[in-house]
C-alpha cells in the first residue's frame, strides 16, 4: 500500500502526494548517487509527483515542464523562495535577492536590474576581456584539470569586474577563500557550528565578507564606477529608492556567489563536450577565427556555434540542478494537493531529458537547439537552466557573456583532448561537478 501526504478536504478533487515508504535520508543518498536511475524508478512507481520525509522536513519532487510552470509563474503566490532556499543556504546568503520574497523581491530587483542592463554589460565586457585575454596568454598546457582552470579564472573576473578594487594578492586570496567556504557550507551534512566544521567555517566566512564589503562602501558610494559595487551603492528605483548599506552588502555577497560556481560549471561542461566531440570544437574555433581577437559586445549574439555548444551543455548540466519553493499556503501542483509548509522541488536536471520534447535526451546533440529544430521550445519550461518566472536567473546575459568570452579566447589559442574511453565521473551531491575536475591534455595552438 502507497503512503500518502496529507489528504485533501473532503469533496475535492484533488489526489494526495504517494510518498515513499524509504528512509528520506537514504533516497537522498541515492538521489545523490544516481539522480537519472532514481527518478526513473520513481516515475515508474509514483508518477511525475512524489514525495519523501527527510532532516524533519517534507521534500515533493514535482518532475516535468507542466509542473514546473506551475510552480514557477506561482499565479496564486502559495510558493516562497526565502524559506526553501534559507533551508540550505540561509545563514551564509542572508537576504539575498533569490531568498527574498513577493513585494520585497519586486522592489529589490527593480534596483538591481539596473546593474544588468545592456549599457552596463557592456561596460563589464570592456573590462573583463582585457583579463580573459592576458590569462589566456598564460593558460596551462599539458595535462590540465579545468574545472580548477575555469574556477580561478572566474572568481578573479568576479572580483575584478563586480568589486572594481585593486586587491594585494593575499588580500584576493583570503577573499577567494572566504566565498569557497560560504558556499561549501549550504551543503554540509552537519547543519550545526561545530569548531572547525564546514558550517562553522561558513559563517566564519560570512564574516570576513561581510567586514570586506562594509570597509569599502564609503568610498564606493563617493565615487561612481563602472563596476557592480558601485552601481549597486548608486542604483535608484523608480521612486528614487536606493539600496542601504545593509542590502548592498547582501546582494554583493549573494551575486558574487551566483555568477562564479556557476559559470565555472558551464564551461567545465563544455570543454568536456568539445573534448569528446573535436568536430564541434573545430567548427567553434573556425567561427571564432571569422572574428577579431577582441570581441566587440555585438559580436557575442553572432558566435552561434559557441552558443549551440553552450545551450546543450546547459541542457545536460543545468549548474542549478533542481529549485526548491516552500508552499506558504494550501495548493496544489498538477492535481496534487501540497499543503502549507511542504518543500517543493523542481528537478530541472530531470526535465531536460523529457523524451517528450528531446530526441535521445542522454545524447549530446546542439543541433538541437537550431531554428530549423528548436526541441527547446516544445514547452516553456522544457529548457530552464536559468529558472524562469520573477527569479529567473537576473545574470544570464552577464554569464553568457562570460562564458563566450572565455571560450573565444582559448579556442584561438588552445586545443585539447581527452582518451577515446574517458568519460567524465560526475558528482552530484551539491551542485554538479567533475569528482576528477576533468583532467583534458591541453596544446598551444
Ligand atoms: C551559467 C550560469 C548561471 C546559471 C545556470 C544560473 C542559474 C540560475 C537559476 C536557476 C536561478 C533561479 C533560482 C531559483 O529561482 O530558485 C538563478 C538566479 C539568480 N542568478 Fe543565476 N545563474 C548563472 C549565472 C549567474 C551570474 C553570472 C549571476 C550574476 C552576475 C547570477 C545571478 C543570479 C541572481 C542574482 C539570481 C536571483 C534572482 C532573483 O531571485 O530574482 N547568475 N540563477
Amino acid at each position: 500500500m502507497v503512503v500518502l501526504l496529507a489528504q485533501p478536504e473532503a469533496g475535492s478533487d484533488l489526489k494526495a502526494v504517494p510518498m515513499s515508504e524509504r528512509n528520506g535520508v537514504l533516497e537522498i543518498l541515492t538521489m545523490r548517487r544516481d539522480p537519472f536511475g532514481f527518478a526513473d524508478r520513481k516515475r515508474l512507481k509514483f508518477g511525475d509527483v512524489s514525495g519523501m520525509n527527510a532532516f524533519g522536513t517534507t521534500f515533493v519532487t514535482c518532475s516535468g515542464a507542466a509542473a514546473a510552470s506551475e510552480i514557477l509563474m506561482n499565479k496564486d503566490r502559495a510558493f516562497a523562495n526565502g524559506p526553501a532556499w534559507s533551508y540550505f543556504i540561509g545563514p551564509f546568503f542572508n537576504r539575498g535577492i533569490m531568498l527574498l520574497d513577493f513585494d520585497e523581491h519586486r522592489d529589490h530587483r527593480h534596483i538591481l536590474q539596473q546593474a544588468f542592463t545592456p549599457r552596463v554589460l557592456q561596460g563589464y565586457l570592456d573590462e573583463l576581456q582585457p583579463m580573459v585575454a592576458e590569462r589566456m596568454t598564460r593558460f596551462p598546457t599539458g595535462r590540465v584539470k579545468m574545472l580548477a582552470e575555469f574556477k580561478k579564472l572566474t572568481l578573479d573576473v568576479a572580483l575584478e569586474v563586480f568589486l572594481g578594487l585593486e586587491l594585494e594578492q593575499a588580500e584576493a586570496d583570503r577573499l577567494n577563500k572566504a566565498f569557497i567556504e560560504t558556499v561549501r557550507a549550504g551543503v554540509a551534512y552537519v547543519r550545526k557550528p561545530i569548531p572547525g566544521g564546514r558550517w562553522w567555517k561558513g559563517v566564519r566566512s560570512r564574516k570576513i565578507l561581510e567586514e570586506f564589503f562594509y570597509d569599502h562602501i564609503a568610498a564606493k558610494r563617493a565615487e561612481a564606477t563602472p563596476d557592480l559595487f558601485s552601481v549597486l551603492c548608486h542604483a535608484e528605483g523608480e521612486d528614487g529608492a536606493r539600496f542601504t548599506d545593509e542590502d548592498v552588502v547582501n546582494h554583493m555577497i549573494f551575486v558574487l556567489m551566483a555568477a562564479h560556481d556557476t559559470t565555472t560549471i558551464t564551461m567545465t561542461q563544455m570543454s568536456y563536450w568539445m573534448a569528446k566531440h573535436p568536430e564541434w570544437q573545430e567548427k567553434a574555433r573556425a567561427q571564432s577565427f571569422e572574428f577579431g581577437e577582441t570581441l566587440e559586445y555585438a559580436d557575442l549574439a553572432k558566435l552561434t556555434v559557441i552558443d549551440l555548444i553552450m545551450r546543450e551543455s546547459l541542457r545536460l548540466c543545468p549548474p542549478v540542478p533542481a529549485q526548491p519553493r516552500m508552499a506558504v499556503k494550501d495548493t496544489q501542483v498538477q492535481g496534487f494537493y501540497i499543503p502549507k509548509g511542504t518543500m517543493v522541488s523542481i528537478p530541472q536536471l530531470i526535465n531536460h531529458r523529457d523524451p517528450q520534447y528531446y530526441s535521445h535526451p542522454e545524447v549530446f546533440d546542439p543541433e538541437r537547439f537550431s531554428p530549423e529544430r528548436a526541441e527547446d521550445k516544445g514547452h516553456r519550461m522544457a529548457w530552464t537552466p536559468f529558472g524562469g518566472g520573477v527569479h529567473k536567473c537576473i545574470g544570464l546575459y552577464f554569464a553568457q557573456m562570460q562564458i563566450k568570452t572565455v571560450m573565444h579566447h582559448l579556442l584561438r589559442s588552445y586545443e585539447w583532448s581527452v582518451p577515446d574511453r574517458y568519460t567524465m565521473p560526475m558528482d552530484y551531491s551539491a551542485l554538479p561537478v567533475p569528482k576528477d575536475k576533468l583532467p583534458v591534455q591541453m596544446r598551444r595552438r
